[in-house]
């Protein structure tokens, strides 16, 4: 086994449009969910120093399925599909949440899940659930605020802590992240590779 500090590979698996397709636990595995078009896919690329593992596009719901990338050969990455897009019927939507929350139970794999959301947004009703469903289900979030680099500097702190506030959370425990300038990429690793850790029992 390697380890994660350096990425010699980073290989999409699979991707699952519906409960059935979710592959069998393997790996220990962190995923990655948020809205639509937040950037998670560009996280998920800067986090892995590839341009183009997960697709990005500048047009919101690009990501519709569960892909699922193996990093080193020790971790998947899971590109969540995005939600909260207007544009999306009510059926669709409710499929995601079968889709996400089926995934999510049981999954005793699961190390961690990252929330993403925008630094210059505050969360919305699809991020509290979210945020309520990891809740019920025992898996504490990793919250990464992106797009940073969007904000003036002398305004992050501020924006971090409204957004704290927002989600009942200690300003200190959101990483602030830019998938453009790299920021935030050792602080994130640092927590997803500690919950890693965590789930292997070396916590
Ligand atoms: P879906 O798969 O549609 O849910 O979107 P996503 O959350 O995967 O977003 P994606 O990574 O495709 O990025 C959406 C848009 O935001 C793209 O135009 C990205 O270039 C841009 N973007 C993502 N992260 C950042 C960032 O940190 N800073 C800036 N300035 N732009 C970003
Ligand atoms: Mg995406």
């Amino acid at each position: 086994m390697g380890s994660l500090k350096k990425i010699i590979k980073a290989e999409f698996i699979t991707g699952a449009s519906d409960v059935k397709s979710i592959p069998r636990e393997s790996l220990p595995e962190v995923a990655f969910a948020g809205r639509s078009n937040v950037g998670k896919s560009s996280l998920i690329n800067r986090l892995l120093g590839r341009k183009r593992l997960a697709i990005t596009s500048s047009k919101p719901g690009r990501t519709r399925q569960i892909n699922f990338f193996n990093i080193n050969d020790m971790l998947l990455a899971v590109d969540l599909p995005g939600y909260g897009y207007a544009k999306v019927s009510r059926s669709e939507r409710r499929k995601w949440g079968e889709l996400v929350s089926s995934y999510m139970r049981d999954r005793g794999v699961l190390a961690a899940v990252v929330v993403i959301i925008d630094l210059r947004r505050e969360p919305n009703e699809h991020d509290l659930s979210l945020m309520d469903m990891l809740d019920d289900l025992g898996i504490p979030p990793i919250v990464a605020l992106t797009k940073m680099d969007k904000v003036k500097r002398g305004q992050r702190a501020k924006r971090r802590a409204a957004i704290a506030r927002a989600l009942d959370m200690t300003p200190g425990d959101l990483i602030l992240f830019s998938a453009v300038t790299g920021e935030g990429k050792d602080d994130l690793w640092k927590a997803i590779r500690s919950r890693v850790d965590e789930l292997s029992g070396r916590g």
